[in-house]
């Protein structure tokens, strides 16, 4: 084994988050941080102590020692910078959505393979400890069998009409918004909990605010602007939707998901019922699972590795009553991607990461959402 040198291009909220999570993976070593603004790049290097940062990533793309890739820019950007780094032989572990349509990450699939690089993908929700619970309760049947699914992901960063940021530009954000942006992270944490595949869904979508101010200051994700009005803009793109979801075996589900719900911060919210017991986690309350039973009295399990089941014991990586949540979820998938390409066993489908495979899949429903919206009918995702 050796210390793998790591780069993170794109370091905005979430480039940040990548940074801190790396730095708690032993045999990684941060190398170079790189931004198109210039003045965010050389601020975040010397805030994190990085040797290096550049303006453009195709500079650090011919340098031969750095090992592995973090894409952490808009995701319009996903594809092209995936795409070079790609090429360049170096690993890459890129942001959610995986790009802005399935033309594009159905591409960065094939990639991958030919180049023979490890390609993970950023759903970091379904590596929360009790996240991993449900799985293995769903798996082991003591939930009985699964009777529906419900999600849902609420914020209200986009409430009133001066909220602007990158993701409202179809050019930037894609077409999609709400759902590419948190609903995506619903389809990948659901069809992880289950075991089984979103086929078709019926969604209907609504756009609040057809017309938004663009404001002369904004400080990036999550911030509310200031200033005078610069611009009117049209908006396409979703504030919220409705979706209902079937899966392969006809089970069915449904998802809501809204940037404009007041008071809602990140908000994610799933419940699965089964025959058995029901379960139901929040993720702004992540180290406890709420267990639910029809003839005993409902349970709350605090996440602590001597209570909980197989695999799932493993997230539990503090000590009883030390509370785990949204960074280490963060750090064991980068954690997990990283450990596959130590062993040397990134090659195989199942991960215990999310791959660019799953995260194709997960495009493709977005886009069946989309379709669904325009048609107001059923859509399958297309394989
Ligand atoms: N997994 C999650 O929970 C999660 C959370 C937030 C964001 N995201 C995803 O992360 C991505 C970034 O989102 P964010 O909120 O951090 O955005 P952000 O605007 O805070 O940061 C993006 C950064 O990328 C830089 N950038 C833009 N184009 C670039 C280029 N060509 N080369 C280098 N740098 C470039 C910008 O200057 C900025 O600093 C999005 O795709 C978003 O969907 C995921």
């Amino acid at each position: 084994m050796k210390t793998l040198k790591v780069a993170v291009i794109g370091t905005g909220f979430i480039g940040k988050q990548h940074i801190e999570a790396i730095r708690r993976i032993p045999g990684t070593e941060i190398v170079a941080v790189i931004d198109n603004n210039e003045k965010m790049a050389r601020s975040v290097a010397e805030q994190f102590f990085i040797s290096r940062y550049y303006k453009d990533y195709k500079e650090l793309l011919a340098n031969t020692d750095v090992d592995v890739i973090h894409n952490c820019t808009p995701s319009a950007m996903h594809y092209p910078i995936s795409k070079e780094v790609i090429k360049s032989g170096k690993h890459v572990y890129c942001e959610k959505p995986l790009t802005l349509n399935s033309t594009e990450s159905e591409e960065l699939v094939k990639l991958a393979k030919e180049y023979k690089v490890a390609a993970g993908a950023n759903f970091n929700y379904r590596q929360n400890a009790m996240v991993q619970e449900m799985n293995q309760r769903v798996m082991n049947g003591s939930i009985g069998r699964l009777l529906t699914v419900y999600g849902e992901y609420m914020q209200d960063w986009m409430l009133f009409d001066t909220d602007y940021d990158w993701r409202l530009d179809p050019k930037l954000g894609g077409e999609s918004r709400a759902i590419a942006d948190i609903g995506s992270h619903c389809f990948d944490t659901i069809q992880f909990i289950c075991g089984k595949r979103i086929t078709s869904v019926y969604a209907n979508l609504t756009t609040v605010h057809t017309v938004r101010k663009k404001m002369e200051k904004t400080d990036g994700t999550f911030s509310a602007a200031t200033g005078k009005v610069l611009e009117e803009i049209p908006i396409r793109s979703e504030d919220m939707a409705y979706i209902m979801v079937k899966f392969e075996d006809g089970m069915q589900g449904l998802f809501h998901v809204s940037q404009v719900a007041a008071g809602k911060k990140n908000a994610f919210k799933i419940n699965v019922c089964g025959a058995a017991s029901s379960l139901e986690w929040n993720q702004e309350r992540p180290d406890k699972l709420w267990i639910g039973h029809r003839d005993s009295g409902n349970e709350e399990l605090y996440v602590g590795a001597q209570y909980m089941t197989g695999e799932a014991k493993k997230y539990a990586t503090l000590p009883n009553g030390h509370p785990v949540g949204w960074a280490d979820a963060l750090r064991n998938g980068i954690h997990n991607f990283y450990d596959s390409i130590q062993n040397n066993n990134y090659i195989n489908q199942n991960q215990n990461y999310v791959t660019f495979e799953d995260a194709n899949y997960i495009m493709k429903i977005v886009e069946a959402c989309l379709r669904s919206n325009q048609s107001q009918k059923w859509e399958d995702v297309l394989q």
